[in-house]
């Protein structure tokens, strides 16, 4: 599953991965940690090198530090170190490895349809309208407790989506076999009924003879 920031997809790929009972990967968060690791050297001449050393030393005991890695500044450094392509490759293999364990999985990101698992059983691209996702992002953090200035994270969105979109590391586009799923007019739950009405469809015309 593949889509820009806080279109849905993260949640739509935890109801997926629960609906079909298979492990989850939020891909975002691998790159997010790599930002993380590296936020106090956003303007050193050696940021890239950092990254890369970062991503080549990461395991899941960098993920396991999900708050501090869902801010909305933790996501622009992830999109930062996402340009690097060698922080890309370093982190394509522990995702390959996830998505070929024995039953399969389900992962969320950016590159997943057109890099990670070309592939891949079903592949689907999350759409959503900017606004609607700054929105959607707001309450989240609200519910956390958290004072939004919707503008600046409206700005923050817009600076991610254009990075992501020009990045020509990024593989972020539908394959060509992707399925579209727009969410800016679906609450979570018809989401979610959507994205299983076309796993399930998908599924059921692969498994024809
Ligand atoms: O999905 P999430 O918002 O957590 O991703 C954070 C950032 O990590 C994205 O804006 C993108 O730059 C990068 N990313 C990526 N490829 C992925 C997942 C995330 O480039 N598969």
């Amino acid at each position: 599953m593949d889509g820009p920031a806080a279109s849905g997809k993260g949640t739509l790929a935890a109801g997926l991965a629960a609906h079909y009972r298979l492990p989850h990967l939020d891909t975002g968060l691998l790159y997010r940690a790599v930002g993380r690791a590296v936020r106090n050297h956003v303007d050193a001449p050696d940021f890239e090198a950092r990254a890369i050393a970062a991503a080549r030393a990461l395991d899941a005991a960098h993920l396991a530090v999900p708050d501090e890695l869902t801010t909305a500044e933790a996501g622009v450094l992830a999109s930062r170190v996402a340009v690097v392509a060698e922080v890309r490759q370093a982190m394509r293999q522990y995702q390959r490895d996830f998505a070929h364990q024995p039953g399969g999985a389900v992962l969320d990101g950016r590159d997943i349809g057109t890099v990670v698992c070309p592939d891949a059983d079903v592949k689907l691209f999350i759409v959503a309208d900017a606004r609607a996702r700054t929105e959607r992002r707001a309450r989240q953090f609200e519910a956390r407790g958290h004072r939004v200035n919707r503008e600046a994270l409206y700005a923050q969105i817009e600076e991610r989506d254009a990075r992501d979109r020009n990045n020509p590391h990024g593989g972020f586009y539908p394959a060509d076999d992707a399925h579209l799923l727009d969410t800016t007019q679906l609450d979570i739950e018809a989401a979610l009924r959507a994205a299983i009405a076309i796993v399930d469809g998908a599924m059921a015309r692969k498994e024809k003879p």
